[in-house]
């Protein structure tokens, strides 16, 4: 998490070493009472960390399966490049089984797929292990650059004196570094604008309580958490003048998935009169489904609406639904702040333009 800040930046995940190296990341379940590295030398790892919520926010999970890839691939004894291309779709389809709806996890798969492809004229498995590296050292930079570019296209969005909502953590934990929504936050304190931060603490696992309230704290942008459900409460007292919050998932009309309860927030921002955004990168657009309908919504454990930790907080055996993730209608947003500019309004063809930059 590379953020712009006097104070030493954190380190969301890195690759230590060359090809024989490994990935060592944030392990986030454990903030924010440890700050805690996680060493992963195998895949089966890296597939554990997101399918559990070590690494999560859909441009981190891209990154982090980019590099477990390469782990997967560092055992691989064959000779051929075809066989190099047989191990490399197992290993990409089984960290696509990890999580079912960020987009960026099957769009970065894609990218090494293409680039193994792309290397047929290489003799040896390590010369295209070292290609495959390349190429998800490359995932990882242009996603700090496209965060870097959401920030300040976005803190154009944002009054001098004012109030914003966020929801999750879309963060730089979420990304290579500096995030996606609070890229447009943290563009705007930086530009010396006196804005304060209302966290939604993000039911069932928090990340908006353990990880955006701890980001912005470490950061010095003034925060104050709230519990979901007083949203509204403090749209009607004013004190904020608009809600930005990341994506897992654009489909090509804008309708947009992200953490669940982002919906309520869009449709509470309207009665309010409150502009809705979304800030999302290009990696995170899906012009393969035409509208939200189709995005695949993943479905959680029982416990973690059950249980605070290992506490039960509900009768045992109680019936239980824990969407992850909710769409909402493009026509609740605003604007969606990627690399290039502020898609606005939003709706199909625009979207078509942005993305094709
Ligand atoms: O379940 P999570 O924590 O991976 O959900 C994350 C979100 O919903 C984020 O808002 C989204 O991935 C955008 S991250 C820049």
């Amino acid at each position: 998490m590379n953020v712009h800040s006097e104070k030493a930046p954190v380190v969301t995940m890195r690759w230590v070493g060359e090809v024989d190296g490994y990935l060592e990341l944030i392990d986030q379940t454990k903030l924010p009472s440890e700050l805690v590295q996680m060493p992963c030398h195998d895949v089966e790892t890296v597939w554990e960390a997101i399918r559990a919520l070590r690494v999560r926010g859909a441009p981190a999970i891209g990154i982090a399966a980019a590099y477990g890839v390469c782990l997967g691939l560092q055992t691989f004894t064959g000779s051929s490049h075809a066989d190099f291309l047989h191990r490399l779709e197992e290993v990409s389809s089984y960290l696509e089984s990890s999580r079912p709806t960020a987009v960026n996890l099957f769009w970065a798969m894609n990218r090494l797929r293409t680039r193994a492809r792309q290397e047929d004229q290489r003799e040896s498995s390590e010369e295209l292990l070292a290609c495959l590296l390349e190429e998800a050292r490359r995932i990882e930079a242009e996603d700090l650059e496209a965060c870097q570019r959401i920030g300040a296209h976005g803190a154009e969005l944002i009054e001098p004196e004012t109030g914003v909502l966020t929801h999750c953590n879309a963060g730089g934990l979420a990304t290579a570094g500096y995030g996606t929504a609070l890229a447009v936050i943290y563009a705007a304190h930086e530009q010396g604008k006196a804005i304060h931060v209302y966290a939604d603490e993000t039911r069932p696992l928090l990340q908006g309580a353990r990880l955006t309230a701890w980001e912005l704290h470490q950061h010095g942008v003034p925060v104050t958490l709230i519990c979901d459900s007083m949203a509204a409460q403090v749209m009607r007292e004013g004190r904020v003048r608009c809600v930005v919050t990341g994506a897992d998932r654009i489909a090509a009309n804008g309708d947009t998935a992200n953490k669940i309860g982002t919906y309520s927030l869009a449709l509470l921002a309207e009665a309010h009169g409150i502009p809705f955004y979304v800030a999302a990168p290009t990696s995170t657009f899906d012009l393969s489904l035409s509208s939200g309908e189709q995005i695949p919504i993943e479905q959680r454990a029982n416990e973690e609406v059950t249980h605070m930790q290992l506490f039960p907080t509900a009768p045992e055996g109680i019936g239980v639904y824990n969407p992850a993730f909710d769409v909402t209608p493009a026509r609740l947003i605003r604007g969606i702040v990627c690399e290039h500019g502020v898609i606005s309004p939003v709706n199909t063809d625009q979207i078509a333009k942005f993305v094709s930059r």
